[in-house]
């Protein structure tokens, strides 16, 4: 394990010197469709803590190492997540393309300390009460409405038409959004164009629209409260204020459905591509729990996540780290980080990933059960209603997605006997 108190240093200099011109520049083709090599060869060069580039030239560190990982996201009086503490803002534009990530909003997700625990405890009761049986209930009964919109036809693209619509649906359900509305629809589409836009989608526009819906949603349950996400947090005694209710839905919302979307898309495609699962995939010899597992250690949906600031000098895998400098989370990178998995064995068998983070900011618990119920629910109906699914494309014609952040497919295009509806 490497020094986390830091005796010695490496020779490299902090983010942000000229002279540090070994820093690698975190994106580039090897991110969508080898990233596992890219870390391996970054953690040889650089060790467990690289010194990285992102868009625009902006310097980070990118924090390979599982032991460091779990450091950095164990010691929040040194790594923090109010991104104010930044010592690179006089540096970026406006129009940042990671904006959306780092600048500062007034929820959950950038406060610290007392706050953070006031405001994620209300989260977490209210997502504690969500019945997981009633959940997946829900989430069946989308999923089948979904597959009955193409089984006819005998072939689907399953990323926009199945994987990002039913975690977005079933998590409205969760905060008692009205299901079958046409505003709801419209919600959904918001959310994907928000999180996901694509070419000639507005993402500010929509995100506004979100937010006002939510506000609306807020307002409802405040004069009429059922049992559901939203009302519980209002009717939480921590007494949050509605602005502050608003601000974490949209976290919750938007953290929730990406990342399930893509655990979905991302077991599918190991199920329809590897043949320790392909003979089996509708016997169910190997199970669909075995896959989504699979998945969270080697094709993680949240592969870096940005990040922690540092609250004041000091080191990390032996380098210097400056007060206000950005780290990177590197959860895929750690995932499979060879002082874990010597032999190169990732144990798909437990759970000691780093996929939903750790630490005091982690994916809130229970909201890893949630998003399981959701991905299993939605790969199990998917494969007993179409039981002879398979590609239909040749597996090398799959594409991810060009993101350093989110791994995900471009698409999942796939055939099937027509079902008789
Ligand atoms: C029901 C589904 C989900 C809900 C409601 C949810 C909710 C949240 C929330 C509210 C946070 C912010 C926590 C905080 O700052 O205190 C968070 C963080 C996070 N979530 Fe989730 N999430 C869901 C699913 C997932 C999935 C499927 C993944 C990945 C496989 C994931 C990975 C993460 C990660 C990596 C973080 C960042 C934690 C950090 O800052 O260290 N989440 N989630």
């Amino acid at each position: 394990m490497s020094d986390h108190t830091g005796a010695t240093s490496t020779n490299a200099p902090p983010p942000g010197c000229p002279a540090h011109a070994s820093a690698v520049q975190l994106g580039g083709l090897e991110y969508q469709q080898t990233p596992s090599q890219l870390y391996r060869t970054m953690r040889r060069e650089h060790g467990s803590v690289a010194p990285v580039l992102l868009d625009g030239d902006i310097p980070a560190w990118l924090v390979l190492g599982y032991p460091e990982v779990c450091y950095v996201t164990s010691h929040d009086e040194l790594f923090a997540r109010d991104s104010r503490r930044w010592n690179q803002w006089p540096n970026i534009p406006p129009d940042w393309p990671l904006m959306p990530f780092v600048g500062h909003q007034p929820s959950v997700l950038f406060t610290e300390a007392q706050e953070h625990q006031r405001r994620a405890g209300v989260i977490t009761q209210a997502l504690e009460g969500v019945d997981q049986f009633e959940l997946a209930r829900e989430c069946q009964a989308i999923a089948e409405q979904l597959i009955s919109s193409f089984a006819g036809s005998g072939q689907a693209e399953l990323m926009s038409t199945y994987a990002h619509v039913l975690p977005a649906r079933a998590v409205l359900w969760m905060c008692g959004v009205p299901q079958g509305r046409a505003d709801t629809e419209k919600l959904v589409d918001d959310l994907r164009i928000s999180l996901d836009a694509g070419e000639g989608d507005d993402p500010v526009a929509a995100y506004m629209r979100v937010g006002a819906r939510i506000a609306e949603l807020v307002k409802e349950k405040r004069e009429n409260p059922g049992p559901d996400v939203t009302s519980r947090m209002l009717l939480d005694p921590a007494g949050l204020t509605d602005e502050e209710i608003v601000q974490d839905l949209i976290s919750v919302i938007a953290a929730a459905q990406q990342p399930t979307a893509n655990w979905i898309c991302n077991t599918l495609r190991l199920l329809l591509t590897d043949e320790r699962f392909a003979v089996n995939v509708s016997g169910g010899r190997v199970s669909v729990g075995d896959a989504l597992n699979e998945v969270l250690w080697l094709d993680t949906p949240t592969q870096n996540f940005i990040g922690r600031w540092a609250v004041r000098d000091t080191q990390l895998g032996g380098r210097l780290i400056r007060e206000g400098d950005c780290l990177v989370l590197g959860l895929a990178a750690a995932n499979t980080d060879p002082q874990i998995w010597p032999e190169s064995h990732v144990g798909a068998e437990n759970s000691a990933h780093l996929s939903f983070s750790n630490g005091e900011h982690r994916c809130p618990y229970p909201a890893p059960l949630l998003a399981d119920v959701m991905a299993r629910t939605a790969v199990e109906t998917l494969l007993e209603r179409l039981p002879d699914l398979v590609l239909a494309v040749e597996t090398e014609k799959l594409t991810w997605r060009p993101s350093i952040w989110m791994r995900g497919l471009t698409s999942l295009p796939v055939q099937f006997t027509p079902a008789v509806q």
